[in-house]
C-alpha cells in the first residue's frame, strides 16, 4: 500500500441507482458500463483506482413505489439493493465498492455534511407556504405532485420538472395541481425549508465549466468535458441559478439533524451524492487506506459517470456542495452519457418496454460479454442511441462470431495441427506483410488507451477488434495451410505471429469482453498480462497452447423474436404502440363533458411559446379562445378553417398569460403523431356529441 499512496489518485464514480425498480440496459450502458471499461483499463495499466457506487434508497422513487406495491419503503429498498447487484454481477461490472443510502453510516455522513453547511451559513432558512395534502397528511414536492405544465402546457408535469419541456419547476408554479397520493387537490400550508442560494455561485460555476470547455478545444487532452455535458450546464447557467430547497417535510430519508426539525428529511438530491463519500469511506476502512486522501487531495482526480438527466445535479448542485463544505475536490470529469432508446421507443418501465438484465443473464447465462459487446458498439456517447435485436444478432455473429471467435479457433487449431500446441519460436526472416502486420500490433494498445482516455468507448472497442481483423485478414492471405508442406518455415512464421495477435487480444480486449478475455489468456498462457504486456513478443515461442471452446455461439432468428416478444405489456393487444385503457369512470363522469362541433376561425403562434397556438373557434354558442399544445405539429395556417371537437365547458384557465376556454381534442397516433378528429359533413358548429 505505501509504494502506492504518494502516486496520483482517480476515484470514480457511478450514479447511485434507486432501488425501486430493475436495471435495465440504458442504465448499464449510461453509467456503468462505460467506468468498467475505464477502470478495469487503468487497473491494467497499474493506475491508483477506486470505483465505487451503491444504491440509492431514498425520495419519492422509493416512497411512492412502496405505496403502489401496498408495503414500506424499507421492503422495497431491502429488495432491490440485492437485484440490482445481481444484475451487475451478471454483467461482470467490477464495482471496487457498493454500498447503500439508507444505512446508519450513510445517514451520520450525511448529517454531518449538513451540519457543516449549516455552520458555513449555506443556507438560507425560509417559512413559506408549500402545497399539502390533507388526506395523507403529506407536503408535496417534486414527484408527489403533478399539474399542467406553466411553460408548455403538458399535463402531468412534475413538481420539481415538466418531463415534456425539460423545464425546471417549483410545484407552485403547477397549474392545476394534484396530489401524486390522493389524486386530491392540494392546500397551502406554512413550513420551514432550507434553501441552498445556488446564485452565489455561478461565477465561479462559469469558469470551472469553461475550463472544462476550454481543455475541449485540444482535442486529445482526457480532461476535455464532453459538449452535451457543457451545453446543459451553460443553458442552466445562463437562465440564473434559482435557490433551491435542500429538506423536505417526508418520513423516509435522511431526518435533518437540527432541534425542531422533525418530520424533516434532506432533499435525496443532497443525501445521494454524498453516498458517494459514504461508499468510498466504506472502502477505505476495508482497505487500509485514509478516504480523505480521496476526496481531499489536490493529488486525486473525481470522476462521476453518470446518464444525461443527472448532468445539472452533478456538474452545478453538487460542486457547490463540496465548495461551501469547504474541505472537498470538486468533480474533474464528468462523462455523460445520453439516452439509449430500444425498438424504436423510449425505455419505459412503466410500459414494460425495456431489457432487463437480471432476466437476461439467467436465461442467457453466456451472455454477458455478448451484451457488453452491443451496448458499448451502441454507446449513447455523444447522442442518443438505439438498441434492437435484430442488431444485436447480426454483431454477435458477424462480428464477434465470424470475426473474433474465428480467428482466435483458427489459431489454435492450426497450432495444435501443425505443432501439437506449441508456438514456433519467433522467425529470422520476415516479410514486407509481416513487417506491416506487426507494426499495426505494436501500435494498437496506445491507440486504444488514447481512446478509453478520452472516454470514447464505442471507437476504443472498435480498435480492439481491429485487431483481430488484422490477424484474420494475415492468416487468410497467407494461407499457411497451402503452404506446410513445401514451405514449413514459412507457417512457422506465420504461426508465431497470429499467435502474437491472439495474446494482445487477451490484453486489449479485457476491458471490454472480460470473460472472453480470460479464456484467451488462459488459452495462451498469459494469464496474468498487463496493459503494458501487450507487444509483438507478447507469446513466447516454445509456449504450449490449451484449448479454447467455441467463444461466441451465433444467433438466430428465433432467439430475436422470442428477445421481441417480451417487451410490452403483456396483453391481448399486440401493437406496443397501443395506449392501454385507462382505469374505468362512470358514466355521470361521462355525460358532466360537453364535446362540441366547433370551427376555428383564427389561429396565431402563443408568443414565447413554441409549443402553443392560440386558435378562435366558433362554437355555434359563442365566438372563443382556446389554447392548445399542438404548434410542434401544426403551422397556423394549416389549422385555420378546420372543424374540430372541442370540450366545451372545460374550466377556463391561463396558459401562458392567454386564458384557454376549452380545449381541442385530437388523437394521438401511435407513431408519437397528433392528427385533428374531424367531423363528417353535414355537422355545424354548437352540434352537441354525447
Ligand atoms: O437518477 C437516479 O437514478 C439517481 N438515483 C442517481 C443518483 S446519483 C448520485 F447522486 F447518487
Ligand atoms: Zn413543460
Amino acid at each position: 500500500m505505501s509504494g502506492t499512496t504518494n502516486k496520483k489518485r482517480r476515484l470514480i464514480t457511478s450514479a447511485l441507482p434507486y432501488a425501486n425498480g430493475h436495471i435495465h440496459v440504458g442504465h448499464i450502458a449510461g453509467a456503468y458500463l462505460p467506468a468498467d471499461i475505464y477502470v478495469r483499463y487503468l487497473r491494467s495499466v497499474g493506475e491508483n483506482v477506486v470505483w465505487v457506487c451503491g444504491s440509492d434508497e431514498h425520495g419519492a422513487a422509493i416512497t411512492l413505489r412502496a405505496k403502489k406495491d401496498n408495503t414500506t419503503p424499507q421492503e422495497i429498498v431491502d429488495k432491490y439493493h440485492v437485484e440490482m447487484q445481481d444484475a451487475f454481477n451478471g454483467l461482470d461490472i467490477s464495482f471496487d465498492h457498493y454500498s447503500r443510502t439508507s444505512s446508519e453510516r450513510h445517514h451520520k455522513v450525511a448529517k454531518d455534511f449538513f451540519l457543516k453547511l449549516l455552520a458555513n451559513d449555506s443556507f438560507e432558512i425560509k417559512t413559506e407556504e408549500q402545497y399539502y395534502d390533507i388526506e395523507e397528511d403529506q407536503f408535496l414536492a417534486d414527484r408527489y405532485i403533478t399539474g399542467t405544465c406553466p411553460k408548455c402546457g403538458a399535463d402531468n408535469a412534475y413538481g420539481d420538472q415538466c418531463e415534456k419541456c425539460g423545464s425546471t419547476l417549483s410545484p407552485t408554479e403547477l397549474i392545476n395541481p394534484k396530489s401524486t397520493l390522493s389524486g386530491s387537490e392540494p392546500v397551502l400550508k406554512s413550513t420551514t425549508l432550507w434553501y441552498l442560494p445556488m446564485g452565489r455561485h455561478e461565477d465561479w460555476l462559469r469558469d470551472y465549466i469553461e475550463k472544462g470547455e476550454l481543455d475541449g478545444e485540444h482535442h486529445h487532452n482526457s480532461k476535455a468535458w464532453k459538449s452535451h455535458v457543457i451545453g446543459q450546464c451553460k443553458s442552466w447557467i445562463d437562465g440564473g441559478l434559482q435557490s433551491r430547497a435542500m429538506t423536505r417535510d417526508l418520513k423516509w430519508g435522511v431526518p435533518v439533524p437540527v432541534e425542531g426539525a422533525e418530520g424533516k428529511v434532506l432533499y435525496v438530491w443532497l443525501d445521494a451524492p454524498i453516498g458517494y463519500i459514504t461508499s468510498t469511506m466504506e472502502w477505505a476502512e476495508k482497505n487500509g487506506e485514509d478516504w480523505k486522501d480521496w476526496w481531499q487531495s489536490p493529488d486525486t482526480e473525481l470522476l462521476h459517470f453518470i446518464g444525461k438527466d443527472n448532468i445539472v445535479f452533478h456538474c452545478i448542485i453538487f460542486p457547490i456542495l463540496l465548495k461551501e463544505h469547504g474541505d472537498y475536490i470538486l468533480p474533474h470529469q464528468v462523462p455523460a452519457n445520453e439516452f439509449m432508446n430500444l425498438e424504436g421507443d423510449k425505455i419505459s418501465t412503466s410500459r414494460n418496454w425495456a431489457v432487463w438484465v437480471k432476466e437476461y443473464c439467467e436465461s442467457s447465462p453466456e451472455g454477458s460479454d455478448v451484451m457488453r459487446y452491443v451496448l458499448t458498439s451502441i454507446m449513447p456517447e455523444q447522442r442518443d442511441s438505439e438498441f434492437t435485436w435484430t442488431d444485436f444478432r447480426d454483431r454477435v455473429n458477424n462480428e464477434l462470431a465470424d470475426v473474433l471467435g474465428n480467428f482466435v479457433n483458427r489459431v489454435i487449431v492450426l497450432t495444435r495441427k501443425y505443432y501439437d500446441s506449441v508456438v514456433p519460436d519467433s522467425p529470422n526472416e520476415l516479410t514486407e506483410i509481416d513487417t506491416k502486420v506487426l507494426e499495426s500490433l505494436a501500435a494498437a494498445p496506445d491507440k486504444i488507451a488514447d481512446l478509453i482516455s478520452r472516454h470514447r468507448y464505442r471507437e476504443a472497442q472498435l480498435e480492439a477488434m481491429n485487431v483481430a481483423r488484422l490477424g484474420n485478414k494475415y492468416l487468410t492471405e497467407e494461407e499457411p495451410w497451402k503452404l506446410m508442406k513445401t514451405n514449413p518455415a514459412r507457417v512457422a512464421t506465420i504461426m508465431h505471429i497470429t499467435a502474437q495477435v491472439v495474446g494482445n487480444l487477451s490484453v486489449v480486449l479485457e476491458p471490454f469482453l472480460p470473460r472472453t478475455a480470460a479464456k484467451i489468456s488462459s488459452a495462451m498462457g498469459v494469464e496474468n498480462a498487463k496493459w503494458s504486456d501487450a507487444s509483438t513478443g507478447i507469446v513466447a515461442g516454445g509456449t504450449k497452447l490449451g484449448d479454447l471452446p467455441i467463444l461466441f455461439a451465433k444467433i438466430d432468428d428465433e432467439f430475436v423474436e422470442v428477445q421481441v416478444a417480451k417487451l410490452g405489456n403483456k396483453s391481448s393487444n399486440t401493437n406496443p404502440n397501443i395506449m392501454p385503457q385507462k382505469d374505468p369512470t362512470t358514466f355521470d363522469n361521462f355525460t358532466q363533458m360537453d364535446l362540441r362541433v366547433a370551427t376555428v376561425t383564427e389561429c396565431v403562434q402563443v408568443k414565447k411559446a413554441d409549443k402553443l397556438l392560440q386558435l378562435t373557434v366558433d362554437t355555434g354558442l359563442d365566438i372563443r379562445t382556446v389554447v392548445s399544445g399542438i404548434a410542434e405539429h401544426f403551422k397556423p395556417e394549416e389549422v385555420i378553417g378546420r372543424r374540430v371537437v372541442l370540450l366545451a365547458n372545460l374550466e377556463p384557465r391561463k396558459i401562458r398569460g392567454v386564458e384557454s376556454q376549452g380545449m381541442v381534442l385530437m388523437a394521438s397516433t401511435a407513431d408519437g403523431g397528433l392528427r385533428f378528429i374531424t367531423p363528417e359533413e353535414g355537422v355545424s358548429p354548437g352540434d352537441v356529441i354525447s
